[in-house]
């Protein structure tokens, strides 16, 4: 086997195997390393996949439990865990050979170790065995992602006490469930169990949930989480647990200081963010750069200070998305191969896969009104929609914001039913730089709940149809 290699990629993730690909199909050679044993990184293992397996399986049973009674059906609905359990493993084993099919095909050598940089051009590779493979490249792109970030005070166990990756695998439903942070692992891993049948109580040091998504639709979410059973408990904070018999006693605070208290629960997951994760790489002693939250420093070419050396994905600047580490490794890639490889920012959606689902692109109005751009806004509520009566999801709102001069559309929040892939209209249109006439004048097939998204945009210009 060759030690040396056009490229080298470091992560086999969204960004590193994406990157591999891409510079398959550019005719360069390039091994992709991960120590994790499988590939597909945090997202095919341990996130995205599994815990989109499981919202799927909690909410078709969820639904055969409540609403099948009210479409006619009658049916005797019982939960096996350890079944649900086996799907999600199944998928998450089908996807990651995936991967590795796809690197063969793109002829990079998937490599299972841990890797560091020695010099520019240099890694070193230690295997399962102990044993050490050395490399060349005349690239390096360092994909290495992201990890749990550490609630101070709070040993994370993976079995009473989780990060998200305990959660995807836990043997039973607790009967009660904290989760801390209200952010996109919390609700979504919290509604997972919420539909089988635990009572979740959601602890946030802020006064809203999903900061940094449209505020409006963010209370319409919160409502919404609210009447499936969710309990809230905002502007508090964490500040320690201890072991209570079989079960967690967890002392809570206002965020802003003042009277303590005490919330059991029998099992807690951890959910206040995700931390780049460069640990052993090596970078310091090489000379690549990281900023105060540890992300890996580099231009918008993704090259970082020491030639030869790029990074993409979680372990640098941005939303810690796998679909934007995969657009970042293609244009890393193109870019390496002398090509024009471009990620436009203001167009990459963010979604959150609860029932409904949230899903932006975009600037929030807030974020409009901050930076002093005049806009104007349409909605359109699904209860006006017909095909979500038909679905018996009438709960949310989509709503568009445009220029209010040229009309070009500035961003998009949909909370309903399907948003995850409705925002993908909007994504294309603001690619385009539509306008939300161009939305609001294009023919949706009746009846779609895209239907919806037309009608919000017509609401741009005062001319929304169907309310
Ligand atoms: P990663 O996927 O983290 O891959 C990095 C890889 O590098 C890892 O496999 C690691 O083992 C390897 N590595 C690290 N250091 C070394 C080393 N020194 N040597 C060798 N290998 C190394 N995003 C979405 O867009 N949609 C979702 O629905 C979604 N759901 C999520 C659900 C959960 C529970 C979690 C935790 C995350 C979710 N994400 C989701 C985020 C998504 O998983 C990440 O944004 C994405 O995986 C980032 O890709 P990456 O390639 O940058 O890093
Ligand atoms: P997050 O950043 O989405 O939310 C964390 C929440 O925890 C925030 O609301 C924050 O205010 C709160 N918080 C922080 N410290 C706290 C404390 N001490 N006590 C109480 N609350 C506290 O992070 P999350 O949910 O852990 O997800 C990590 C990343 O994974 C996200 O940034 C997201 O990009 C990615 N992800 C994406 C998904 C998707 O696209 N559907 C699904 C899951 C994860």
């Amino acid at each position: 086997m060759a030690d040396n290699f056009d490229a080298i990629v470091i992560g086999g993730g969204p960004g590193g195997y994406n990157a591999a690909i891409r510079l398959g199909q550019l005719g360069l050679t390039s091994a992709c390393i991960d120590k994790r044993g499988t590939f597909g990184g945090t997202c095919l293992n341990v996130g995205c996949i599994p815990s989109k397996a499981l919202l799927h399986a909690s909410e078709r049973f969820h639904e055969a439990k409540e609403d099948f009674a009210k479409l006619g059906i009658k049916a005797k609905v019982e939960l096996d865990l350890p079944a649900m359990m086996a799907q999600k493993t199944k998928v998450v084993g089908e996807l990651t050979k995936g991967v590795e099919f796809l690197l063969k095909k793109a002829k990079s050598e998937a490599i299972v170790g841990e890797a560091r940089i020695t010099a520019p051009g240099k890694v070193e590779v230690k295997g399962a065995d102990g044993k050490v493979r050395s490399l060349t490249a005349k690239h390096i792109i360092i994909a290495t992602g992201s990890d749990v970030a550490p609630l101070p005070g709070v040993t994370i166990d993976e079995m009473q006490i989780v990060s998200s990756t305990g959660a995807l695998s836990l043997t039973s439903v607790p009967k009660k469930l904290l989760v801390v942070g209200a952010g996109v692992i919390g609700l979504e891993l919290g509604s997972v169990y919420r539909r089988l049948g635990a009572e979740v109580t959601v602890v946030e040091f802020l006064d809203r949930i999903t900061p940094g998504i449209d505020g409006e639709v963010g209370k319409a979410f919160q409502r919404i989480l609210t009447k499936q059973g969710f309990t809230f408990q905002l502007s508090t904070k964490v500040t320690g647990v201890e072991k209570k018999g079989s079960g967690l006693k967890v002392s809570v605070e206002p965020a802003a200081g003042g009277e303590k208290s005490t919330i059991d629960c029998d099992v807690m997951l951890v959910a206040i963010g995700r931390v780049p994760y460069t640990a052993g790489l090596g970078l310091a002693e090489v000379g690549v750069e990281l900023d105060k939250r540890g992300r890996v420093i580099t231009d918008n070419h993704y090259r970082t200070k020491v030639p030869g050396i790029y990074a993409v994905g979680d372990c640098r600047e941005g939303a810690m998305l796998a679909h934007k580490a995969e657009d970042e490794a293609t244009a890393c890639a193109e870019i390496i191969a002398g090509k024009a490889g471009h990620v436009n920012y203001d167009a990459i959606p963010s979604v959150v896969y609860t029932f409904p689902e949230v899903a932006t692109v975009g600037k929030s109005e807030e974020e409009l009104k901050a930076a002093g751009i005049q806009y104007k806004v349409g909605k359109f509520p699904f209860t006006a929609n017909a095909r979500a009566k038909t679905i018996m999801a009438t709960d949310g709102l989509v709503k568009i914001l445009a220029d209010a001069k040229t009309d070009k559309v500035l961003g998009c929040a949909i909370v309903g039913p399907e948003a995850g892939n409705l925002i993908a209209e909007v994504v294309l249109a603001m690619e385009f730089g539509a306008s939300s006439e161009d939305i609001a004048r294009t023919c949706h097939s009746h009846p779609t709940l895209s239907e919806a998204v037309r009608q919000a945009a017509m609401g741009v210009e005062g001319w929304t149809m169907q309310m």
